[in-house]
């Protein structure tokens, strides 16, 4: 016999009526003295499966996931030491310089699979996507069309006219942003020119995006990178954060389009990926961390 509501169902013979799933549920979608669903909490559920986890005997399951036999939770030997996890974040460094060497797809699909997955999304939305982009010709494309955009856009603040007709449909903000940026670009748009790829460090990128609409669109996909920062560490790939690049995929359409960024998306991150050049020796210092305590 099985309860069952639009979200989760219920074996009843499985179930002992321990009551754990009640108590762990934040909204308390079980009644707590005999198990029934209370179907005015249903619209409430953002099926986050910590009844399914707190379940001794493994009777419950949300319709929305497929997965037949779950993963048990690891023993705390399997889990890294607090020292061992500090040694993965104090390795992770942005890299700028990769060898010319593609990383397996293998890799990318552990990586997205097995770390990006399980960072969290507002209100469980898990609505994250990734586009992988591995082939020369489109990461070319894309690295041109930045500059292309760039130049564009360093041109027409460079003449009073230009800046007028923005000013004509951009608001006053958004002016002031792009000014401030301005001297960035045109560093960056120096160095393309001796030579250097700066918008995704010759190498191949991963882009981050979800839902225009989502809860918590950025923070998300911020979320999904740096699971995603980390894992790349464990398997002797580098990464680096993209700002740049994000920004383009979002303001210039022509740039999002080579990597089919779907116009209902937002861009909330991009990381390069490869194999670093150089081997590092040292941690640098950083700034003193800044804290309150109340
Ligand atoms: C949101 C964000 C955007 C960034 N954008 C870029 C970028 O466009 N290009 C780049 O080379 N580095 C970029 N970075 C990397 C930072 O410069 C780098 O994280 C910082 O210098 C600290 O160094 P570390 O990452 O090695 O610890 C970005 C970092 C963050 C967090």
């Amino acid at each position: 016999m099985v309860l069952e509501n639009s979200k989760i169902i219920i074996d009843i013979d499985t179930c002992t009526k321990c009551k754990a799933c009640a108590d762990e549920c934040n909204y308390y979608y079980f009644e707590s003295d005999n198990l029934s669903f209370r179907e005015e909490m249903e619209e409430y559920c953002i099926e986050c499966g910590k009844c399914v986890a707190v379940c001794p005997v493994n009777a419950i399951r949300l319709k929305s996931h497929k997965d037949k036999t779950l993963r048990g939770i690891p023993s705390k030997n399997d889990l890294p030491s607090f020292d061992s996890l500090v040694n993965l974040f104090i390795t992770r460094r942005s890299r700028r310089q990769f060898k010319d060497k593609l990383v397996p797809k293998e890799f990318i699909e552990k990586i997205l699979e097995f770390a990006a997955k399980y960072s969290p999304t507002g209100h469980n939305q898990e609505n994250v996507h990734f586009t992988v982009v591995q082939d020369k010709e489109t990461l070319k494309k894309l690295s041109e069309e930045c500059t292309h955009q760039v130049s564009n856009l360093v041109k027409t603040f460079e003449n009073p006219q230009g800046i007028k007709t923005l000013e004509a449909s951009f608001p006053p903000a958004m002016i002031k942003k792009i000014e401030e940026v301005l001297p960035s670009f045109k560093r960056n748009l120096k160095r393309i020119k001796s030579g250097m790829e700066v918008w995704r460090w010759n190498t191949e990128i991963i882009v981050i995006h979800t839902p225009k609409d989502a809860l918590t669109p950025i923070e998300n996909c911020t979320l999904a990178a740096c699971h995603i920062m980390l894992a790349a560490e464990t398997l002797g790939l580098g990464t680096c954060s993209l700002g740049y690049i994000t920004s383009f995929f979002n303001e210039f359409r022509p740039v999002g389009k080579i990597i089919k960024l779907p116009l209902k998306h937002i861009a909330g991150y991009t990381l390069a990926i490869g194999y670093p050049k150089a081997r590092y020796y040292r941690i640098p210092a950083r700034k003193p961390i800044k804290v309150k305590w109340l």
